[in-house]
């Protein structure tokens, strides 16, 4: 039995030999291709009896291979016919796979050291690394035992994630004013029974609920409470702590327990990212961050982008990439409560923070139609959920709050922004943006709120480009090329040996070639093909950023035209978005009081640089204004204020979206805006370019 891939909520014994895909009676019967009939019309489908498969069916698919994933010596037998991304998804492995395995990103480099592999021709790997056994992960099917060798480049490493440490916990303290938590404690001394007074246990905590201001007419209790409360009540001499869990139209009785058993209140507050995860643990009586925890969504290894993670999802199930992201929620918290010697059942509150695509794969939700035109996600507005309905370790009744989102592409994470920042409840006229994956941008003030999504694809966190990378160790964040020889000088994330660049890297790295003349207007290369930095990859020219010989690589670390091509569509379709959505209102840039950047990527980024590119406007300097992960504030607001959940679900109702996908105007802006720059330099008058005498330039 196993789970229709088009229908996830079915169980199913109807099972694809081909593509090893289960397949519910409703798929077989339809006609639609857009769910994958094509399966059905031109696959074997074997029916799984409830005696199992036939005997021959047994011994096809019981032909495994064993695979040993290096340097950690990870064993897994695996089916002939799995490529070895699957085989490494399934043992937990984390590979880099950008394109979730279409054989487009090359990032899923992996080093045969034993064994034969049939794998598919590729150019995406030069002479030399396929003479050095690499290849693609997911081009590459297992039909022999083999030993694996992961490299450096694709192995997991530290993520430089914004929200963390003491400052940017320590920014939040006295945000939130009065706590109101979801789960909310009551101390009570309950009077004794007696014979004149011979009311039930649970009688008797209502009434001294209804005193403490509990509105028990709308609430309820489970039986498991009901379990507990004879005990409960009289254990500390009718001195109770009653937990009672405010959803949004009524109340649930969760817990009861005596006075001396209270233990500690904790409150967690998750930013999930398309990238990466954050975690906070909080005292809710103090509101203080304990501890923070953030990690790669371990989701990444099926793609870098809420399209390819949605795809993934339709393929494989969603419990597959639920799974994957609540692990990763759970081994972080994990990680936080380690480090302050606590358990899981402390936590009685959570709030999540994500976008639109993530919240609905975390919850299991389909998320199918956010991706296919009209984009609609199947829920906006979350219920009050119980965190053991949903996976998440913590106390059994614990309230789960997920942030509303407006749109499929601007979900809860942009809600938080808002409520965080406050810029809608100024005057002041704001442009705020998450510099990520999808480039959601806002504009308004307390009057109005205009959303959009600019599509700008993962260039930014490393997807798309040959040696892009997050900004792990090891990713080239600063770079500065000397005028004269175009020497690249450069600092990496933690000072490690070069692996590759990261978006800050890149944006530096790009205004570094415009500025001193290494690429025209166009974003084509203008210097001399013999300068010792530049090189052919895959028949374009590349600029060398590092030598292989002095990183201990195989390859040269480099920047192909393509590489600048992606980046210039990326930052194209942010600014053409910012310029759009300025004139849906009637306004232009310079009506713009403040300009606010936000996410993990804003926090390492030269504002002036960026304007160099044509990335931001370039307006005063002074109105910009970079407030770190907003997302995970908005979340930690709303995880000890009822009050702050109550507004965010205001701000995602009053927020308007303006679908881009089929705007002529947007697509004229974003043509435009490809020249670095800009194709109307007097948008840029502040940039100037200083390459004139250089001796290398064509
Ligand atoms: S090329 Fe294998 S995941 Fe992209």
């Amino acid at each position: 039995m196993g789970y229709c891939i088009n229908h996830p909520e079915i169980e199913t014994r109807y099972l694809c030999m081909k593509h090893n895909i289960y397949l519910c009676e409703h798929c077989l019967e339809c006609r639609d291709p857009d769910i994958y009939c094509k399966f059905r019309s031109s696959c074997a489908i074997h029916f799984i009896s409830k005696k199992g498969f036939d005997s021959k069916t047994q011994k096809s698919l019981s032909k495994e291979f064993s695979v040993v994933f290096l340097p950690d010596d990870v064993r897994i037998k695996i089916p002939k016919g799995t490529t070895l991304l699957e085989a490494a998804q399934k043992a937990d492995i984390y590979v880099n796979a950008s394109c979730n395995g279409q054989g487009s990103c090359g990032k899923c480099r992996l080093i045969l050291e034993s064994g034969t592999l049939g794998n598919k021709p590729t150019s995406l790997l030069s002479d030399r690394e396929k003479e050095n056994g690499y290849m693609l992960a997911c081009q590459t099917k297992i039909a022999d035992n083999i030993v694996i060798r992961i490299p450096e480049e694709t192995l997991e490493k530290k993520l430089k994630t914004a929200g963390m440490g003491v400052d940017a916990t320590q920014n939040l303290a006295g945000l939130v004013q009065k706590f109101d938590p979801m789960v909310k404690k009551y101390t009570l001394k309950l009077e004794p029974p007696t014979m004149e007074d011979t009311v039930s246990d649970l009688e008797r905590l209502k009434r001294n609920l209804r005193r403490a201001k509990c509105d028990t007419v709308k609430m309820s209790s489970g039986i498991r409470v009901m379990r507990q409360l004879t005990q409960a009540v009289r254990q500390d001499n009718w001195k109770v702590t009653a937990s009672v869990l405010q959803k949004k139209c009524s109340l649930e009785l969760v817990d009861v327990r005596p006075v001396s058993q209270e233990e500690k209140s904790l409150g967690m507050a998750v930013d999930i990212g398309t990238t990466s995860i954050v975690v906070y643990l909080v005292d809710m009586q103090t509101g203080e961050v304990l501890s923070a925890a953030s990690g790669h969504n371990s989701q990444s290894s099926c793609g870098d982008d809420v399209i390819n993670r949605i795809v993934c999802s339709e393929k494989k199930g969603i419990k597959k990439l639920q799974k994957m992201a609540l692990s990763t929620i759970n081994n972080l918290a994990q990680r936080a409560l380690a480090s302050l010697a606590q358990s899981h059942k402390n936590i009685e509150n959570i709030t999540i923070s994500g976008n639109t695509t993530m919240v609905h794969l975390l919850l299991g939700i389909d998320a199918r139609h956010i991706r296919r035109e009209p984009y609609i996600p199947t829920i906006s507005e979350f219920p009050i959920i119980k965190a053991r309905n949903m996976g998440l370790k913590a106390a059994h009744y614990a309230g789960v709050f997920v942030m509303p989102g407006p749109a499929g592409y601007v979900g809860g994470d942009i809600v938080s922004g808002i409520l965080y920042t406050g810029f809608h409840k100024k005057a002041d006229i704001t442009l705020f943006i998450d510099v990520g994956t999808n480039g959601e941008i806002v504009l308004g003030n307390n009057e109005f709120l205009m959303t959009a999504a600019c599509s700008a694809g993962p260039a930014f966190e490393g997807g798309g480009i040959r040696w892009g990378m997050r900004a792990e160790e090891g990713a080239i964040e600063k770079i500065t090329l000397n005028s004269e020889t175009f020497e690249p000088d450069y600092i990496t994330v933690d000072n490690k040996t070069a692996r590759g660049i990261c978006g800050s890297g890149m944006i530096d790295l790009l205004s570094e070639m415009h500025i001193k003349g290494v690429l025209g207007q166009d974003g084509r290369f203008r210097i001399n093909p013999g300068h010792p930095r530049m090189t052919v990859f895959n028949d374009e020219s590349a600029f060398i950023l590092e030598f292989a010989k002095n990183i201990d690589s195989e390859e040269d670390i480099i920047f192909t035209q393509s590489d600048i091509r992606s980046l210039t569509l990326s930052k194209a379709a942010i600014y053409a978005g910012f310029t759009v959505l300025l004139e849906e209102v009637g306004m232009d840039f310079s009506m713009v009081d403040q300009m606010i950047i936000t996410g993990g990527f804003g926090q390492y980024l030269d504002i002036e640089k960026a304007i160099t590119i044509g990335l931001f406007p370039d307006i005063q300097r002074e109105k910009f204004r970079y407030m770190g992960n907003s997302s995970i504030a908005g979340a930690y607001m709303a995880l000890l204020s009822n009050t702050h959940r109550q507004q965010a679900i205001k701000i995602s109702d009053s927020m308007t979206y303006v679908d881009f996908s089929s705007s002529t105007r947007f697509m004229e802006e974003f043509t435009k805006a490809q020249f670095l720059p800009h194709t109307e330099s007097k948008l840029f008058p502040s940039v100037t370019r200083s390459y004139l005498n250089s001796p290398y330039l064509n």
